[in-house]
């Protein structure tokens, strides 16, 4: 695979479920190292896309490629070997209930069965400190988490295998404005020091003035559009108008820069959490 061949290929996909088509001759491509945002409305199939990509649906028709491999139709082997190359945080978190924190991140490292026992444990603490959590919150139970800290973790986790590939549903839905804020700080760090491709669905016009490169649109059962911000919040489609509803004065491609460099001049917190900084602060 050469150093600028797509990480993902969707060709011509349709999926239906129960005859209800949700995708119809959907096409898409993702470049290494770009940020790329999925955007549409509630039930348009942006999870489905996300499934299929990830191998947990598969499409009527059409072929979907990661790292140059067509899923479905790559031997059982290379397909688990492109797995470890990717790391999913799911639009609910998706941690296990019963486990503390730690064991949810190290979960990944546990299934590999290669990693030993010894070197588990400084891996998992290392990632908690790289999504701005505290030693002590190894703990927890994910019950005893903020919604704020149950992404973090869900990220810890979704990194744990140092993955080039990183595909998030919805980060910062749920979190207050100033979580929501810090998450995406923590996003463009990790973007910075990992050097990540990363496909983000959100609904947060935050987040895509923050991080993003490129906004693809799924509407009317495919990808209507996909370019940068500054082009696609002006196209004259009915989801694309309300979505950047009250917006589209920040749209301008000076606005998005002044916008990015404003956040990375904010104070330096560490990556902690406003509800941890409160805390700390109140001791
Ligand atoms: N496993 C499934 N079986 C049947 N229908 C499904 C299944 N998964 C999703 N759907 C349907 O597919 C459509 C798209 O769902 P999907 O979860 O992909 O939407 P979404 O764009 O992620 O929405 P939201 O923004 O609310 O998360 C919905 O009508 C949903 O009911
Ligand atoms: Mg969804």
């Amino acid at each position: 695979m050469a150093a600028d061949d797509p990480i993902i290929e969707v060709d011509n996909v349709t999926t239906a479920f129960d005859g209800h088509v949700i995708h119809r001759h959907l096409n898409l491509t993702v470049h290494r190292g770009e940020v790329l945002a999925l955007i549409g409305g509630s039930g348009s199939g942006k999870t489905t896309l996300l499934r299929l990509l990830l191998g947990l649906e598969v499409p009527q028709s059409g072929t979907v490629k990661i790292f140059g491999h067509p899923l479905g139709r790559c031997a059982a082997r290379d397909l688990e070997r492109v797995r470890y190359r990717w790391g999913v945080l799911f639009q609910n978190g998706a941690l296990f209930s019963a486990l503390n924190v730690f064991d949810n991140i190290a979960l990944p490292l546990r299934e590999l069965k290669s990693v030993p026992a010894d070197v588990i444990a400084p891996l998992v603490m290392l990632k908690l400190a790289q999504v701005g959590l505290k030693p002590d919150d190894a703990l927890k139970r994910p019950a005893e988490l903020s919604g704020g800290m149950v992404k973090r973790v869900s990220l810890a986790r979704a990194l744990i295998l140092d993955p080039q590939l990183l595909f998030l549903d919805e980060p910062t839905a749920g979190l207050d404005p100033d979580s929501a804020k810090q998450f995406v700080k923590l996003l463009r760090k990790l973007r910075q020091e990992l050097g990540l491709t990363v496909v983000m669905i959100t609904h947060d016009v935050d987040t895509l003035f923050a991080v993003v490169d490129r906004v693809a649109v799924l509407a009317d059962q495919h990808i209507i559009a996909c370019g940068p911000l500054t082009q696609v919040a002006r196209l004259p489609h009915p989801f694309v108008r309300n979505f950047f509803l009250g917006h589209l004065e920040r749209c301008a491609e000076e606005d998005v820069k002044r916008f990015r460099l404003s956040l990375d001049d904010t104070s330096d917190d560490g990556g902690v959490p406003a509800v941890l900084r409160e805390e700390q602060t109140a001791h």
